[in-house]
């Protein structure tokens, strides 16, 4: 069921985490699915709801650095200049993990994601739990991850019962992922802070090139964040493509192609990348639940935000070339 974020509900949910039970709640880059990240048997949970393969691991959620102290070492200047910026905000770091994280969080991995979120609903979800919550997107394995409480209702409907409601997701693309265990400043996953803004504080950083490789981020399968239908990027065969068929199509900011689309949406009117990214799951989650057989996407620029839209976008494709 969803619920109003009243203090009163948000203090529900903090119970039912403190009661080792799941709850679905917004941030600002998707709605998470989460658990008391110390309870082991909470956070299988989640996997349960989800379907989740149980290799991949968990993102703490946090909202003090006390908590951070509590769960992991920071071992490096750059990452304490990331945390210094972008936090509370979408920012997920790789750490080394302390022991108090039970293995089920991380995959047995010896290192731990953590991220404040901004959401004021989170921070007061976490402060009243009293405890750091870990959290997957709030979507079954594979699928769409949820920019609104809607979403997450018609994904995992009878799988969670308290839904707590805050909204449009903000920023609406899953937060960037950085690692320096390895020594260099790494992207395992870009997300709604972009690398730009990310080098201009903490120096040059890798982006970690897995689309056609081995996974390195143990959940950046390559067909994740895939709708439930067959999606392509257009080119010149696009026509060809959707013949006979009922197609939906997503744009960056209009249609240029001269083919007519049973329904055309449209990321952001005026090209605006931070639009677009707030938009884009919503418009597939559209599309998905409307009658179009087959989804066409508009390639972006890959700059700034155009980087993590990409990669959701190749991802997605990806799925459906490969059957
Ligand atoms: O914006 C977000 O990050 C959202 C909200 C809810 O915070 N969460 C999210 O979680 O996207 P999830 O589980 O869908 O993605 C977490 C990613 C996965 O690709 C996982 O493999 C990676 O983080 N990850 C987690 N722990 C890791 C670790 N120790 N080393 C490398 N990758 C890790
Ligand atoms: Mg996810």
């Amino acid at each position: 069921m969803i619920f109003n974020p009243t203090e009163e509900n948000i203090q529900r949910a903090a119970e039912q985490i403190k009661h080792g039970n799941i709850v679905a709640f917004p941030t600002e880059t998707v709605y998470g699915l989460g658990a008391d990240c110390f309870n082991p048997i909470a956070v299988a949970k989640i996997f349960e709801a989800k379907q989740r393969p149980a290799f991949n691991p968990l993102i703490v959620h946090i909202n003090s650095l006390t908590q951070l102290e509590n769960i992991a070492e920071i071992h490096n200047d750059r990452i304490l200049k990331l945390i210094n910026s972008f936090w509370p905000g979408p920012l997920t770091v790789i750490l080394p993990r302390k022991k108090s994280i039970p293995d089920i969080v991380t995959s047995g991995l010896d290192t731990v994601a953590i991220r404040m979120p901004r959401h004021k609903v989170a921070l007061s979800l976490i402060h009243k739990a009293g405890v750091p919550i870990a959290a997957p997107s709030a979507n079954m394995f594979g699928l769409l991850s949820p920019t609104t409480s809607a979403h997450v209702q018609n994904q995992l409907s009878g799988r969670v019962e308290f839904i707590l409601d805050g909204g449009n997701a903000e920023i609406g693309l899953e937060s960037t992922i950085v690692d320096f265990s390895g020594g260099s400043l790494k992207i395992l996953r870009p997300g709604g802070l972009t690398i730009e803004e990310i080098e201009k504080v903490a120096g040059k950083a890798e982006v970690e090139k897995n689309i056609n490789g081995k996974p390195n981020s143990p959940g950046q399968l390559q067909h994740h964040y895939a709708p439930s239908k067959p999606l392509f990027i257009i080119d010149d065969n696009a026509g060809e493509i959707i013949k006979g068929k009922k197609a939906g199509a997503i744009f960056l900011s209009g249609n240029n192609t001269g083919i007519k689309f049973h329904a055309e949406k449209i990321l952001s009117p005026e090209g605006d990348l931070r639009e677009a990214a707030a938009n884009f799951f919503r418009h597939l989650h559209e599309l998905e639940n409307s009658n179009v057989e087959i989804i066409a996407a508009e390639k972006i620029e890959e700059r700034g935000l155009g980087i993590a839209i990409m990669d959701r976008l190749n991802r997605a494709a990806a799925k459906f070339a490969s059957g």
